[in-house]
């Protein structure tokens, strides 16, 4: 089967957060069981782009609303990724050096959605399935069957992977002249609450939808950002298919970004040392459990209401655990984290900012992991943390849910939590200072949880049936 996945991220060319761990990953491992899986993305300003070598595989132009615009799709030439790599060059449009963020952001990923389906229908043969993710890309199985010059691809099967619901790209009618001639009628479609909503046609026109975990979709026909009945309408196409991490990158005994490699037999002094080597560089109590968040410090990951929770957690515990948190965001969270650095010498640290390398030191040399998330689609940090022998403390929601299992419960390795809450935060923060103390638990939780098996391996089948279906 020859399967196109078509993202604004894929690790490692770019990324932002698990959407690109997802895309880096899930098309290797479908080469790697036999199908020919290839991503194509945007051309950003990435330090990737410079340290590889690219050919040109195709030339061309196309019209966002009066606006003609050239675009050249590269190729990376060595299947370094284990798959083929396509980058779609837009002068002045995508060759930036974020991915997101900017105010064209609705006119950059309409062009690069319009250059992907151009190049398709470039083809002499037509691909199996083409494979979206998000509303950055959600635009496309319209326009392959409601516009004019592409309607030709309107037989290929197109699957919607929703990595992110609360992000539907929405733009005003007045953008509707982006999308190259199409079907007047077809209108509807496009259409969600009286503005264009990609994530909404994504959804509509799709043969099939999935969602990062089972949980999150049924959560979806509840609270979705104002989608709640177009899942609750279109529940008989979607699926849930949790997703893998990929092994050969985060695998405690091989990781070049972290200082000692361990394996779940030696966990204990794998930990220790990789915790030591946190400790000196944070001025951190090496004797006091480590606590760590790492992650978007936005809303939905409920990084706001951690300033409070941890200073509450300090406060009350008489400084007996110690904190480190990794990421950036809302500039008040940032602020709060800066501040804090100053005012809990010890106990406290911060890194505000994005570092792959710290985060597998930090998944490495944390006794626990934070997740207090309010909407966790996935979420890949808790099977990391899990991988390196950290304990996820999460809150019982979307893959969250699914993945965690509380040391209450049988075989469990976890702690979960019910509410976004300061108070459940530090309950749950108590409850792993007190595990921290019984080191055989602790020692059987670490062993136990590195041992699960979240590898691609045994998620591709699932998307395969899934392409299957729409053969
Ligand atoms: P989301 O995609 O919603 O941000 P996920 O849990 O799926 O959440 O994936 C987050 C990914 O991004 C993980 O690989 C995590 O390690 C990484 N990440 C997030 N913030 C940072 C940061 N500041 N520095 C390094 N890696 C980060
Ligand atoms: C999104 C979600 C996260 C998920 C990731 C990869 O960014 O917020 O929960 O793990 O996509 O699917």
């Amino acid at each position: 089967m020859e399967i196109i996945h078509i993202s604004a991220e894929c690790y490692p060319v770019a990324k932002a957060g698990g959407l690109g761990d997802v895309v880096g990953a899930l098309p290797k491992y479908q080469c790697k069981a036999g199908d020919i899986a290839k991503v194509i993305m945007p051309m950003y300003r990435t330090q990737f782009l410079y340290e590889n070598d690219w050919q040109v595989d195709f030339k061309g132009s196309a019209n966002l609303g009066n606006w003609y615009f050239e675009f050249t799709i590269i190729k990376e030439a060595t299947n370094k990724l284990g798959f083929d790599l396509f980058l779609v060059d837009i002068n002045g449009l995508l060759d930036r050096q974020k991915i997101y963020g900017y105010e064209d952001d609705a006119e950059r990923f309409t062009a690069f959605q319009i250059a992907v389906v151009s190049w398709i229908s470039s083809w002499e043969h037509s691909p199996d399935i083409v494979h979206c993710h998000d509303h950055h890309t959600a635009l496309i199985p319209f326009m392959m069957q409601h516009c004019y010059a592409f309607q030709h691809l309107a037989a290929i099967p197109t699957v919607l992977t929703i990595h992110n619901a609360q992000y539907q790209g929405w733009m005003g009618w007045d953008k509707s002249l982006y999308i190259p001639r199409w079907d007047l009628w077809k209108r509807g479609l496009l259409d969600w609450a009286g503005n264009i909503n990609p994530l909404a046609a994504g959804i509509k026109c799709a043969g099939k939808v999935t969602t990062v975990s089972t949980s999150y979709k049924d959560e979806l026909r509840v609270k979705a950002n104002g989608l709640e009945n177009l899942f609750e309408f279109e529940k008989g196409k979607c699926e849930g298919i949790l997703n893998g991490i990929d092994t050969q990158i985060w695998n405690p005994a091989t990781d070049p970004y972290i200082q000692f490699g361990f394996t779940y037999r030696s966990v204990a002094t794998g930990k220790a040392k990789n915790k030591k080597v946190l400790c000196d560089q944070f001025g951190l109590d090496i004797n006091l459990p480590l606590f760590v968040f790492i992650g978007r410090m936005v809303g939905e990951k409920a990084a706001d209401l951690l300033p409070d929770a941890i200073k509450t957690a300090i406060y009350y515990g008489n400084k007996n655990a110690c904190f480190l948190v990794l990421g950036s965001g809302e500039l008040l969270v940032e602020q709060a984290f800066q501040q804090m650095i100053g005012d809990y010498p010890g106990v406290f640290n911060a890194s505000i900012g994005y570092n792959e390398a710290l985060s597998h030191q930090m998944y490495a040399g944390a006794d626990f992991l934070l997740m207090p998330s309010r909407v966790e689609p996935c979420g890949l940090n808790q099977l990391y943390a899990m991988r390196y022998g950290t304990i996820p403390v999460v809150r019982r929601t979307g893959g969250l849910k699914d993945t965690v299992v509380d040391m209450g419960d049988i075989d469990g390795f976890g702690i979960q939590f019910n509410e976004a809450s300061i108070s459940d935060i530090n309950y749950s923060i108590g409850r792993g200072i007190s595990v921290f103390q019984d080191k055989v638990h602790l020692a059987w939780m670490r062993k136990f949880m590195m041992q699960i098996d979240h590898s691609w391996e045994q998620t591709v089948d699932k998307y395969k049936t899934v392409y299957k279906s729409l053969q």
